[in-house]
């Protein structure tokens, strides 16, 4: 059984972490995407939302479990038993800081190795700070969130 563990922020969650999450599909038996408690970001919505908002989003991957993170994501791995964690690479941007990332992550757990995963083209410009700026200024979204998602910002964003 070769279970990865996905970290990040997802707030929201978008069609770009979808692409890499049905590319990590292809690759592992499960799949954990684990949204993080980070005390340095201030989230539009609550742990409970962004996890809610992933479980609709991949109801039809039977190999992805959602859950959430508050420390260390090797931590973490080792506790769900993951042997890799699975980040995505955008563009050349993300990749000194996710390099840096990497190799910290190697250093405090020398047996789980980051995996990066490339998003189609089309997603590479994406982010969810774009996603709320955009949202916020009641601009469609529809081309880069899941529908539920969707709902949640123009619910968030009604005048
Ligand atoms: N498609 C669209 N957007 C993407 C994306 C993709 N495929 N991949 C990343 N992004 C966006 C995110 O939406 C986010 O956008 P935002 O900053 O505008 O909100 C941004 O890229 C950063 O991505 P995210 O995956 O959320 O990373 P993060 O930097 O917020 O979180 C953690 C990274 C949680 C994995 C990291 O901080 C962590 O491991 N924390 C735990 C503490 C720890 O272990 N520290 C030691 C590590 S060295």
């Amino acid at each position: 059984m070769r279970k990865v563990i996905y970290p990040g922020t997802f707030d929201p969650v978008t069609l770009g972490h979808i692409d890499i999450i049905q590319r990590a599909c292809d690759l592992f038996d499960e799949v954990v995407v684990t949204v993080a408690i980070n005390p340095d970001k201030t989230p539009l919505f609550t742990i409970e939302e962004r996890i809610v908002f992933i479980k609709e989003s991949v109801k039809c991957y039977p190999k992805v479990l959602v859950d959430s993170f508050d420390g260390l994501v090797v931590e973490h791995a080792k506790n769900v038993g993951a042997i890799g964690i699975i980040r995505g690479l955008r563009a050349l941007s993300d990749f000194e800081y996710e390099f840096q990332m990497a190799l910290m992550n190697r250093k405090l757990a020398k047996n789980i190795n980051t995996v990066f995963l490339m998003p189609h083209e089309k997603y590479t410009y994406l982010n969810s700070s774009i996603i709320r700026n955009l949202a916020s200024l009641n601009s469609d979204v529809s081309d880069f969130v899941p529908p539920i998602v969707q709902e949640a910002l123009k619910k968030k964003f009604i005048k």
